[in-house]
């Protein structure tokens, strides 16, 4: 793949969205030929599924779950992220693959080898060159959340705890492409610190 593959990721509440559009406009703005996108969605079907996914009304089974973002994925992989990856572009993507494995494997016990491995019939391969895992105590990121939570978010703070430690556990595992980044009160210096990370690869 001739472009370069950075996703964001996190625990809820931690400004990823936020963070991951503010390098977006950065790399925009250096003259980089630069897509956005978020996970679940990003293209039409894949938006569909983060409407099942998120809606609490929804009662869905961990595996179908699993399979339902895994299906999101695809789609938007195919579509949008191998395309730009080899026409050169830069894709940044607001989660991927890790959510999958933080979520579902750490947070609901589904076989994390399984999912790597329905992984990468999604993905087809493709794999980020660089995740920046933006690190915020449970607590202090399910605060900013609003009072109408999703299906994810209403868990409870032990759910999201697993996710937590899940993501530090997969850093600790792949130290060269996830690079841990804390994320401070202000957002700027946040920002600043993604930056020089992002900068040492394009
Ligand atoms: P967002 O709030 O960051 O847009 O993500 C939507 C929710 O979906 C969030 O609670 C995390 C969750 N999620 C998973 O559980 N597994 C996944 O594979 C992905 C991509 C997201």
């Amino acid at each position: 793949m001739k472009g370069k593959f950075i996703t964001f990721e996190g625990s809820e509440g931690c400004g990823k969205s936020t963070q991951s559009r503010m390098l977006f406009d950065y790399l925009k703005v250096k003259g980089k030929k630069v897509i956005y996108l978020r996970e679940p969605g990003g293209v039409k079907v894949s938006e569909l599924i983060r409407e099942i996914l998120l809606n609490p009304k929804n009662k869905i089974s961990p595996e179908a779950e699993t399979l339902l973002y895994m299906a999101a994925r695809a789609q938007v992989v195919e579509e949008i992220i191998r395309p730009a990856l080899l026409a050169g572009k830069i894709v940044v993507c607001d989660r991927f693959m890790d959510s999958t494995i933080a979520y579902q494997g750490y947070g609901l016990g589904v076989d994390i080898k399984l999912i790597k491995s329905i992984g990468n019939f999604a993905t087809q391969g493709i794999n980020p060159d660089l995740t920046i895992f933006l690190d915020l105590p449970v607590v202090s990121g399910l605060k900013y959340r609003h009072s109408c939570k999703d299906r994810i978010e209403q868990r409870s703070i032990g759910y999201h705890e697993k996710v937590r430690r899940g993501y530090l556990a997969l850093a600790r595992k792949e130290p060269r492409r996830i690079k841990i980044v804390k994320v401070e009160e202000n957002k700027v210096r946040t920002q600043a610190k993604v930056r020089e990370i992002v900068n040492a690869l394009c």
